[in-house]
């Protein structure tokens, strides 16, 4: 019996060694000097880290900005880098990621989402569509406008008629043909 009993006791002792060793091994907590980092144990976060709220990215989210040459440049630029690659640069959802594997996307010069409303094309890109994934870490709020704003560019000009372009730029049409 006492046998059992100095076991327990020696084990006792023993396991609360071990908690104190996990209650109290080395860390730097935020604040603390840290020789190892200059600045102390609190370091700049990575450049393009997203934090979870930011007001700025939120309001850039809610607010569309006007269409501007200066925007559908951007939004071609970021289409090219992001979306071509599955989407084609028609926007015929033949890709090069397509014409080797990916499921084929919707054209976007389908009905339907001809009609569909921007908001539909900013949230696709922000939380993705069935196999398509998500590129709001990757492409920034105003960035997904300009690009929203291309891809209409890029619906318009296959539906676009003569009424469409600016009465003084109507002749370089007939010059270029
Ligand atoms: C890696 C390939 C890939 C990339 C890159 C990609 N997509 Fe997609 N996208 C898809 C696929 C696949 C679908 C169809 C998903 C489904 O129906 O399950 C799709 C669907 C869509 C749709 C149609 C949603 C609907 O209502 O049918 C839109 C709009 C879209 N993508 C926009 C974009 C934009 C904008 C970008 C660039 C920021 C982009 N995608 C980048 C693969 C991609």
């Amino acid at each position: 019996m006492r046998r059992v009993a100095a076991i327990l006791a020696i084990s006792a002792i023993v396991l609360a060694g071990c908690e104190q060793n996990m209650d109290a091994q080395p860390k730097y907590s935020a604040y603390t000097y840290a020789p190892a980092f200059r600045g102390g144990a609190l370091r700049e976060p990575p450049p393009g880290s997203v934090a979870r709220d930011d007001p700025a990215r939120d309001l850039a989210a809610m607010n569309k900005p006007p269409v501007t040459t200066a925007l559908l440049d951007r939004g071609r630029d970021r289409f090219g880098i992001f979306c071509s690659p599955c989407h084609g640069g028609g926007g015929d959802g033949n890709g090069i990621i397509v014409q080797r594997g990916m499921p084929r996307p919707t054209s976007y010069h389908d009905e339907r989402l001809r009609t569909a409303d921007d908001q539909h094309f900013f949230d696709v890109i922000s939380n993705g569509y069935g196999a398509m994934y998500s590129y709001a870490a990757r492409v920034p709020p105003r960035d997904r406008w300009a690009i929203v704003a291309y891809i209409r560019a890029l619906q318009l000009s296959r539906h676009a008629s003569i009424d469409d372009v600016p009465s003084e730029q109507r002749a370089k049409l007939s010059e270029s043909r």
